[in-house]
């Protein structure tokens, strides 16, 4: 991807029948640390999120809590999922919720557009329905219930039983599309991501794509379909469609050929929604397909999928107020390669913490700067010629390295990979920084010059990572790049050339990037 190219993407929106979990925040973070790092590149990036506010799982939610859908999603936007982001530091440029005016006006441009072209038609459908996923289940998705459930059969998913339903609704002509969808993932086998999930996709639509029902008429929490006002629409055929109301379809033109086509991040759970259903639309609509979907794997508590219906889910603040938003950040995407599953633990988080985060980067960082300041008083020294070794070479070289390393498994989604390749420049710098000792240097007057080097090698290389862990740790980084006397701010840093970077005037204090915790033994 070159720079000042446009780089669209998403979350999925968030279901504001509960308040978020850290699986929600997992999303979120992943999503976040892709736009700023894209966006850190120079390329035209917009990153949007939202919530998923009208179908019948937020209205029986809402209804028994004894207030109307609206009321719910409003006290749980505000309460919950807005501030969500604050909580996580997500650098999202637009939020959309489905209840607002200028998505369900572009639904409903968009639905008619569909029905003129003939694409739509009335039918009957009989099925079993997850009010859980909003979605009709084959018998191939459900599972023998245990517990108050035996003999049932429930969503493997939520291990709930499932409604069987019989509605006469509107229907999308998705089954026409099958064979343009498989040559799509032929053509473009990155377009679904990672490639399990390809696969799962695949044989998904080689079995044949049936049509789908994209209206209700039972309940009228929803978008009234334009023709025929006794039907709302179906909740995932409206959620899709944020991305592109948000983008600017039907209001602004300009912006959306600016945007579009997106990188939608989510669930392996709702792949199939998006890789399969999603594209079908935008062909019907004669718009462009996705740049990508990616799939990513659960969190699982148990062995299961964390969720709050299982009484699993663990709230982000649980994890932020004792070791802030940037150990949320890195944990996730270091601990668990993106795309497969992996489970949390407070050990695990806390191990990381101290030994890769307060160790690893926090005091390299530290040792750095005060050296600079009790053996320069402050003035980062210049690197002096021929006082050059080997040793600085290497350094400048693995900067180079992890620079491009980790820009290109950003573009392959890889993130865990792009910080484990910056961590190898932490492990490298603390390597010199004790095999130089810089410390003994500092006793003799006749290693002055092999001192400023070593100094200013390490100033360099904790500049270059300020500048490449801004997106993955924004707050530590600009802390960081404070100390270092850098220039405007470590967001602004061209993060393709990370590496050139040639250390400021001087450093200025700095507290502890990562300051120890005590850990009492939490659940
Ligand atoms: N509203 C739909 C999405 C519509 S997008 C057009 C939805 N919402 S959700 O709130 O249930 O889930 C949102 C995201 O959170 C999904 O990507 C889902 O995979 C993710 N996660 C929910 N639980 C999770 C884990 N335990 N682990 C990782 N991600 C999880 O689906």
């Amino acid at each position: 991807m070159s720079d000042g190219s446009s780089f669209y993407i998403t979350t999925p929106i968030f279901y504001v029948n509960d308040v978020p979990h850290i699986g929600h925040a997992y999303t979120e973070v992943a999503a976040d640390v892709l736009a700023r790092w894209h966006r850190q590149a120079g390329d035209d990036t917009w990153f949007l999120t939202g919530t998923d506010e009208h179908g019948q799982k937020i209205l029986r939610t809402a209804t028994a809590n004894g207030v109307t859908p609206k009321q719910w999603a409003d006290k749980l936007v505000a309460e919950a999922w807005e501030p969500l982001l604050a909580t996580i530091d997500i650098s999202n440029d637009d939020f959309i919720r489905t209840t607002e005016p200028r998505h369900e006006k572009n639904v409903q441009l968009f639905l008619q557009r569909l029905y003129d072209a003939g694409y739509i038609y009335t039918g009957e459908y009989e099925g079993y329905y997850c009010v859980g996923c909003e979605e009709y289940k084959q018998l191939s998705d459900l599972v023998d219930g245990t517990g108050q459930y035996e003999g049932q059969l429930v969503c493997a998913i939520h291990s709930k039983p499932v409604e069987l339903l019989k509605e006469r609704n509107y229907f999308f002509r998705m089954s026409d599309f099958a064979e343009r969808l498989l040559a799509l993932y032929e053509e473009r086998p990155d377009f679904v991501q990672p490639e399990s999930v390809r696969n799962e996709i695949v044989s998904f639509v080689r079995r044949g794509l049936t049509d789908l029902s994209i209206s209700r008429q039972t309940f009228d929490w929803g978008i009234k379909v334009p023709w025929d006002e006794s039907h709302v629409v179906y909740v995932w055929f409206d959620a899709l469609l944020n991305y592109a109301t948000a983008a600017g379809y039907g209001s602004d033109d300009e912006k959306f050929a600016r945007l579009w086509p997106a990188t939608h991040i989510v669930g392996k759970d709702i792949a199939r929604f998006h890789a399969v259903i999603w594209p079908a639309m935008l062909l019907a609509a004669g718009l462009e397909v996705p740049r990508q979907v990616y799939g990513h794997g659960w969190l699982l508590v148990g062995g299961e999928k964390m969720s709050k219906s299982k009484l699993t889910g663990i709230a982000p603040e649980q994890i932020t107020d004792t070791f802030g938003s940037d150990a949320f950040r890195y944990y996730f995407l270091r601990a668990i390669n993106f795309g497969q599953d992996g489970s949390f633990s407070w050990e695990d988080l806390s191990a990381r913490y101290q030994a890769e985060l307060a160790n690893g980067f926090g005091n390299l960082a530290s040792r750095v700067v005060a050296m600079v300041t009790r053996y320069f008083d402050g003035a980062v020294p210049a690197a002096v010629e021929g006082a050059v070794t080997d040793a600085e070479r290497r350094i400048r070289e693995t900067e180079r390295r992890v620079t491009a390393a980790a820009d290109s498994a950003i573009d392959r989604l890889a993130v865990h990979e792009a910080i484990a390749r910056i961590w190898e420049l932490v492990d490298e710098l603390n390597g010199y920084i004790t095999e130089q000792e810089p410390w003994a240097l500092a006793k003799d007057p006749a290693q002055a010059a092999r001192l400023a080097t070593v100094l200013n090698t390490a100033v360099r290389g904790i500049g270059t990572l300020a500048v490449l862990l801004s997106p993955v740790v924004p707050e530590a980084a600009a802390k960081l790049w404070t100390a270092l006397g850098g220039a405007g701010t470590v967001q602004q840093q061209p993060i393709r050339s990370a590496w050139e970077w040639e250390g400021g005037a001087r450093v200025e204090p700095l507290e502890a990037l990562f300051p120890r915790i005590e850990v009492e033994a939490t659940a």
